[in-house]
């Protein structure tokens, strides 16, 4: 994929995808509920089809229409054998979900990976599933992994890593496991298990205080089923508005966008940095927060962002790096470790990455320091992506300013927001 660069700018209103962490949980949850769920905007993209091929593995039943999905659960304890070993591709949320959710059954199962899924971290799920009694063989620690189902017990334990995906994986352990299940989280992560799971009857409660939050979960109760309307993903429109914000002449508005405070790091470093961003019909759907957001070409100062931001926004450092690339004075954003362990090296290939664009970077531990100027010399317009999404698209946006850059690799974009080229390039970019 070739990304050159434009003049005058993105405008319009694009169709943003649903959102992806959203969309999985629609699948899963309602799968171990009894009753019928219709989901409207669901994404379909390879990540989320993986999860409903999963569920489809074992049993559950799910018709496809154009505009819904239809998932027809019947109970905690329904899910069968799977058919064949259980094929993930790249999606990191589908294994550890699932991993806590299989361990529980009254079957085995194995879980398989693409290349890049298979060199990912699986024992920090596996490690608190075995104090609750589950049996996991991972291969060296990632994938392919044997899930012998088991009864669990219920346990209180202390998340040690930031991540949702544990703490979702652990919840859903929990929800078949016998007795209350104490989970206690020192940092925020996105909270739309804990959302989900509420209002479908299950027998949750969530105490926050200033610098914790306990989730209990009673096990052993059946949860009944509601439909969802998926919102569509911020994460998926930070691409578009970062995009808007660094090329002049530009203006767009993003509708039903999901602005769920557990995750709107990125909204929050932009307006820290002199984004001009609007926020309209702030209403709640399902109990997430969505608005419209209009964005508008803008200015932007660099920043410091501490430890915290990274928990609240960790998917969108790739494409904040390229707003700061083009910011009137220097950004670092600190305690960037979790990026090292995602879809790809994300620190490395951010840094690799704009050195290649001429942008003076460094990493020191795991902090990065962007140093913009007003004018880049380009050392390499090859960009590596080892197949990560997320950074295909970042870089397609640095070059809508500095290209033409060549993404290499740039069909993982399919794992979240197959349109992406189409959408972007409708309101003025020319991504060939
Ligand atoms: C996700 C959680 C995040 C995020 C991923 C989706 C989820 O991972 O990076 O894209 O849906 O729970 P971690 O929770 O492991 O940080």
């Amino acid at each position: 994929m070739i990304s050159h660069s434009i003049n005058n700018g993105i405008n319009g209103t694009p169709n943003i995808p649903g959102d992806k962490s959203i969309s999985h949980r629609s699948i899963i949850i309602p799968s171990i509920s009894n009753g019928i769920c219709e989901i409207n905007n669901i994404l379909k993209s390879e990540d989320v089809i993986h999860t409903v091929n999963a569920f489809k593995n074992m049993g559950v039943k799910i018709e496809e229409s154009s505009k819904k999905l239809i998932v027809y659960g019947n109970g905690l304890n329904s899910l069968q054998k799977p058919k064949s070993e259980i094929f993930l591709g790249n999606s990191g949320t589908s294994a550890r979900l699932l991993t806590g959710l299989l361990s529980s059954q009254k079957f085995d199962s194995v879980l398989k990976g693409d290349d890049s899924l298979s060199k990912r971290p699986m024992e920090r799920i596996s490690n608190p599933l075995s104090k609750m009694n589950a049996i996991i063989r991972t291969s060296n620690g990632t994938l392919p992994m044997l899930i012998k189902g088991n009864n669990l017990k219920a346990i209180n334990i202390n998340l040690e890593i930031p991540s949702a995906q544990i703490k979702s994986g652990i919840m859903l352990a929990s929800l078949n496991a016998n007795g209350e299940t104490n989970i206690t989280e020192n940092k925020i992560t996105r909270d739309h298990t804990e959302t989900m799971l509420k209002s479908f009857g299950a027998k949750i409660t969530v105490e926050k205080t200033k610098n914790k939050k306990i989730i209990k979960i009673i096990g052993k109760n059946e949860m009944q089923s509601q439909n969802i309307d998926v919102p569509n993903d911020l994460s998926s429109s930070a691409f578009f508005i970062v995009c808007a914000l660094i090329n002049k002449n530009s203006h767009i508005i993003l509708k039903n966008i999901n602005n769920n405070p557990t995750r709107n790091g990125l909204i929050l470093a932009l307006e820290k940095m002199g984004a001009k961003i609007l926020f309209k019909n702030k209403r709640l759907n399902n109990n997430e927060i969505i608005c419209d957001i209009e964005v508008f070409s803008s200015n932007l100062n660099g920043c410091e962002l501490t430890n915290d931001f990274a928990d609240l926004m960790i998917d969108e450092y790739p494409i904040l790096a390229i707003a700061a690339s083009f910011a009137n004075s220097p950004s670092i954003f600190r305690g960037l470790r979790e990026l090292r362990v995602k879809e790809s090296d994300r620190l490395k290939l951010i840094f690799e990455n704009l050195i290649n664009c001429g942008v003076n970077c460094k990493i020191i531990d795991d902090d990065l320091y962007i140093y913009p100027s007003k004018t880049l010399s380009i050392k390499s317009n090859k960009i590596q992506t080892d197949y990560d999404h997320r950074i295909a698209m970042a870089f397609a946006i640095m070059g809508t300013k500095i290209g033409p850059l060549e993404i290499i690799d740039s069909k993982s974009i399919n794992t979240s927001f197959p349109n992406f080229k189409n959408e972007i390039n409708k309101l003025g970019a020319q991504i060939l």
